[in-house]
């Protein structure tokens, strides 16, 4: 079932989607040397690759669910690029606020993760995405056999954190936290979903996170 486009097709599609998820980036440096990033650029940096980040860890999150409900079993082939976006994004985030926001000083920070509740599930976030960038390789795969899934799996804890991150520091207009939570709740939603249905059924291929 699908669509399904040849070797050449899928290399230039993938080559696609890694130029465009570039483009905020690219976008972001751009208005910040046309010193076009408004009259609070550190906040607008934060929040663009804040937001970045979270788009990109939900995207890698719908993959195993748009590939089960589309039969586009290349899907998956995108997913390790998408978990790695959102870590760029979410690593020059921070790099943005331990830079601008508190001048890389440790104590600072420290202080913000303990004292501030949405810095500290923003920290919690980060933290579980580091291991999984590291092992995201296919070499870190086949060397972690059973435990790379286990550990993968961490990456919906990241998803919940950020969304939380997000909601907790909106203060007014919740509409777009509301809607990374909705499409996290779904996307959490399948995965259990699926989960119990491989449960009932004894012959079910074992699925991908
Ligand atoms: C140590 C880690 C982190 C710190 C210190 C941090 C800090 C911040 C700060 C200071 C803001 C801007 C608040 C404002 O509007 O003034 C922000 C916004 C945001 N952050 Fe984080 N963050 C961290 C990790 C993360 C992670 C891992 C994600 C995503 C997975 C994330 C997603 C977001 C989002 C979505 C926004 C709001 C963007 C918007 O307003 O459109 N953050 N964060």
């Amino acid at each position: 079932m699908g669509w399904n486009p040849g070797r050449g097709q899928l290399a230039a599609l993938k080559a696609g989607l890694f130029a465009l998820a570039l483009v905020p980036m690219v976008q972001l440096v751009w208005r910040a040397l046309a010193e076009a990033l408004g009259a609070n650029p550190v906040e607008a940096v934060q929040r663009s690759t804040g937001w970045w980040a979270l788009f990109f860890l939900l995207a890698t999150l719908a993959v195993t669910p748009l590939r089960r409900w589309t039969g586009l079993g290349w899907l998956p082939g995108w997913r390790r690029m998408l978990g790695l976006y959102a870590f760029f994004y979410a690593a020059a985030h921070f790099t943005t606020y331990a830079w601008l926001d508190v001048w890389f000083d440790p104590e600072a920070i420290l202080k913000d993760v303990v004292k501030r509740p949405f810095i500290t599930v923003g920290f919690a976030a980060l933290v579980i995405m580091i291991p999984l960038a590291l092992t995201s390789t296919r070499g870190m795969q086949r060397r972690l056999g059973r435990r790379w899934r286990s550990l993968h799996s961490a990456v919906y804890a990241a998803g919940i954190l950020g969304v939380l991150h997000f909601w907790w520091l909106v203060k007014r207009d919740i509409r777009e936290p509301l809607a990374f939570g909705a499409v996290l709740a779904v996307l959490l939603g399948a995965r259990l979903l699926a989960r119990r249905t491989a449960k009932g059924s004894p012959q079910a291929a074992p699925e991908n996170k």
